[in-house]
């Protein structure tokens, strides 16, 4: 007997990293799809850093979640009723469902995932929107070469790791940044980067100075800050940036830092692009083949950091600022 759906609504706008209180968990009856409707009991829900961003008021690539709204998350779940022709009791489904135990839908942006393919997390993390954004970032924007030296940032985590793997599947030298040495080792030992650079303990600029002797012609940038400004301070000439994101800058209460060493794009007649995954959405099937190829063939590995229990979502998403997360992070709110 299903008795009621758990929600995460946003209560208040954050300053700096967001407090218990600027949420919300409420509770209501699990809804009864109407003609067209399915629910979907949810089992995974992704945590991105890009969450951060969709609380704050102000233009956008995406609308903010408005206040007393349900928390916008993609996730993965059962359909468990239907009267949709397109989706049945049974099937799993991966959509924009939000932080909630059970999401109504009409299908709109909402795909099939089959669990025999990949444990159904890897649809939130490598099989899913980080890992496009991995595959299209430093493909589209990247444009590696064969021998060239890419290096990324926030290397450890969901869309990093991805990155990092493809490049030496392409046959690139590849240097991962990432903070703490458990991080470090993994990347080089497990993954198989060539280096990495722990951005906690060592002086980044210095140490990209050294792993990469010809310099950096791709850099894929996720974090911001100081670490663009070093990277830049390494590049090859004609290097390609792929502006990802900038971790270190999502919590700030004072203006984003931005890069100083930024003549090196003119030196090097170098460029930084920002990309959005969505652009990418029609070539989705492009990308979800590619990387279901490496990971059947296993020269591409995916890892997930699973945390257990629907009210855990506020501090779970802290884990994202914090570096404590190693590879994609999701919460589970169900069994599957
Ligand atoms: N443009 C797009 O379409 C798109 C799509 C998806 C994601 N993104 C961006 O891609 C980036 C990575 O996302 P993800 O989902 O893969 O997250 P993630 O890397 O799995 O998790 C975030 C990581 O950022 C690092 N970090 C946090 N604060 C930091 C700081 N102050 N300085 C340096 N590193 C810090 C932490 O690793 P350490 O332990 O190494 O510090 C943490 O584990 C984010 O910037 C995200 O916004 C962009």
């Amino acid at each position: 007997m299903i008795a009621a759906n758990r929600q995460f609504r946003l209560a208040a706008r954050p300053v700096g990293l967001p407090k218990r209180t600027d949420w919300n968990l409420t509770e209501e009856p699990v809804p009864e799809p109407g003609d067209g409707e399915f629910l979907v009991k949810i089992l995974y829900i992704s945590l991105d850093p890009a969450m951060r961003g969709w609380m704050n008021e102000g233009r956008s690539y995406i609308a903010p979640v408005g206040i007393g709204e349900v928390m916008r998350a993609g996730a993965v779940g059962r359909v468990v009723a239907s009267k949709h022709a397109g989706f049945a009791v049974g099937d799993h489904v991966y959509g924009v469902f939000g932080v909630q135990e059970y999401a109504l839908s009409k299908g709109g942006g909402v795909t099939k995932v089959d669990p025999r393919l990949a444990p159904l997390p890897v649809y939130l993390g490598t099989l899913g929107m980080p890992g496009m954004t991995a595959y299209f970032g430093l493909l589209e924007i990247g444009k590696p070469k064969s021998g060239q030296t890419v290096v990324v940032s926030g290397a450890a985590g969901a869309v990093g790791m991805v990155v990092g793997q493809i490049a030496r599947i392409l046959g690139c030298r590849v240097v991962g940044i990432a903070g703490g040495a458990e991080k470090c080792r993994y990347l080089v030992a497990e993954l198989g980067f060539d280096a990495a650079v722990d951005y906690k303990a060592q002086d980044v600029r210095k140490a990209l100075r050294e792993h990469c002797p010809n310099g950096i012609d791709v850099f894929f940038d996720n974090v911001g800050g100081d670490i663009l400004d070093a990277a830049l301070a390494n590049l090859a000439r004609h290097a390609r940036i792929v502006l990802c994101g900038a971790v270190s800058q999502y919590n700030n209460t004072t203006a984003i830092k931005g890069p100083s060493n930024y003549l090196s794009l003119l030196i090097n007649r170098a460029s930084m692009t920002g990309m959005v995954v969505f652009d990418y959405a029609d070539r989705y099937s492009e990308g979800f083949k590619a990387m279901a190829g490496w990971l059947a063939a296993g020269t591409l590995r995916s890892r997930e950091d699973i945390v257990t229990g629907f009210g855990e979502f506020p501090e779970t998403l802290l884990k994202l600022f914090a570096g404590e997360n190693l590879g994609k992070l999701v919460l589970q709110v169900a069994d599957a």
